[in-house]
């Protein structure tokens, strides 16, 4: 079986949900973020901060295309993971491709006041969180196998729906 990456906005839920997932089908989880920061020794904000977003993005691509000599994991992605067309088609041909949907309000109310988001740190709230969705909406459908709902459900029964595409698709 090949990866099962989850993608989607910031706080659809792609960690929590995907480390109950790969419990549920029995592989290993990783979070594409966390990969990023263990190689750079950084964190995404600092990497942020001192390099900007285009290094941050190179980065990205480079932890996401070192998972071609990975065991088949459940893989939590970036929110802005979809943005490059490279990284479009590593998706596509390397895994089964999850979007779990969350709207830009609920996006900014589970995440309160966690300051780990560099995007969401300026000024303009909910106007800045519905432009940026806006513009990926289109690539999360485009890339995803399946789209799940995260809104008004929980973790565990979003898991549920995606474990079970995952095994009837792997079956
Ligand atoms: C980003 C999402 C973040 C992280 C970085 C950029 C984005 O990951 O990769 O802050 O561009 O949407 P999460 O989606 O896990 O919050």
């Amino acid at each position: 079986m090949s990866h099962v990456f989850l993608i989607g906005f910031m706080g659809a839920g792609k960690s929590t949900v995907g480390k109950i997932v790969a419990e549920r089908l029995g592989l290993p989880f990783m979070d594409l973020d966390d990969t990023i920061e263990q190689s750079a020794g950084r964190s995404v904000r600092e990497i942020f901060d001192s390099e900007g977003e285009a290094t941050f993005r190179e980065l990205e691509s480079q932890a996401l295309a070192s998972l071609s000599d990975v065991e088949p994991s459940v893989v939590a992605c970036g929110g802005g993971v979809v943005i490059s067309p490279e990284n479009r088609t590593m998706l596509k041909s390397s895994g089964i491709v999850v979007y779990l949907r969350v709207s830009a309000g609920e996006t900014l109310a589970r995440l309160g006041d966690d300051d780990t988001r560099p995007l969401l740190a300026g000024p303009g709230g909910l106007i800045a969180a519905t432009a940026l969705l806006d513009a990926r909406e289109s690539l999360y459908e485009a890339v995803a196998d399946i789209a799940v709902e995260t809104i008004g459900r929980t973790p565990d029964e979003v898991a549920s729906t995606v474990a079970q595409f995952v095994a009837a698709e792997a079956a």
